[in-house]
């Protein structure tokens, strides 16, 4: 992966210009990183703030012969490459809130937006956005998003290169995704996101279709999947939703 960047200064998302790519006939590995996105998008429609020179904003295109159900398995492998890659970087302590926050001090420092393209059964392509949080001061994150955003640097106190860490991103990344896609092992990626979890054993509260379902979040599936058991001691399989963790 990487082996074919195009940086830009300023582009509306990295996953919009990607797709373009991809729709081109582009090979799978093209990452795109920008220095500011004016339009980057978060999940469920959501903006996503990609100030200039302070983030990693990237996307990464992925064409895997898989079925396009196994989707979601992506956004928990980039999830744990990135809290790896982090904590091999920065010495920095991060989490995963299901399915793709990564959490510092309790606080949101990076978001992943997966995007699929699938042509009958099989994936067309992937497009996996990473957005990060890294040199950001405290005051630079809005009145609105500042008590939920935190960046490596309020924590670590030092600069963090950027350049480094997208390159420690990809590495590990390929590792797991080829991993993934050669020997169809996604067991060890599982284990791994669990170790990394802040989610399990503690109570969460998902919205569902407008509909709040509260319990304690027992275990992640095959599928990347969140078994939550409520409060009947029924489990209740959860594949998208806003988890909220209580004390987050
Ligand atoms: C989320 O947590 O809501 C996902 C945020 C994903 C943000 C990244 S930044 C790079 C890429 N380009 C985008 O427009 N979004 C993703």
């Amino acid at each position: 992966l990487g082996n074919k960047i195009i940086h830009f200064d300023s582009i509306d998302s990295t996953n919009e210009k990607a797709k373009e790519y991809a729709l081109q006939g582009e090979k799978e590995g093209l990452v795109i990183t920008a220095e500011e996105q004016t339009k980057g998008k978060g999940r469920k429609g959501r903006d996503w703030i990609s100030s200039k020179g302070s983030g990693i904003w990237m996307s990464i295109l992925l064409r895997p012969d898989i079925a396009p159900c196994q989707a979601p398995k992506f956004t928990l492998l980039a999830a744990v490459a990135v809290a790896k890659s982090i904590q091999e970087e920065t010495g920095l302590l991060v989490h995963i809130k299901w399915p793709n926050d990564i959490i510092l001090n309790k606080k949101k420092v990076c978001g992943i937006l997966t995007e699929m393209n699938a042509e009958l059964d099989r994936i067309n392509y992937i497009v996996v956005g990473i957005g990060i949080n890294v040199n950001q001061q405290e005051n630079d994150f809005s009145e609105e998003i500042k008590n939920k955003a935190i960046s490596l640097f309020e924590v670590k106190k030092s600069k963090i290169s950027r350049q480094n860490l997208t390159r420690r991103i990809l590495t590990n990344l390929e590792k797991y995704y080829l991993n993934f896609v050669k020997k169809e092992d996604f067991s060890s990626i599982l284990k791994e996101w669990k170790e990394l979890s802040c989610n399990l054993e503690k109570e969460v509260k998902v919205v569902l279709n407008g509909k709040e379902i509260e319990g304690i979040a027992k275990d992640i599936t095959e599928d990347g999947a969140l078994l939550i058991e409520n409060r009947e001691g029924k489990l209740i399989e959860i594949c998208y939703g806003d988890v909220s963790v209580r004390g987050i």
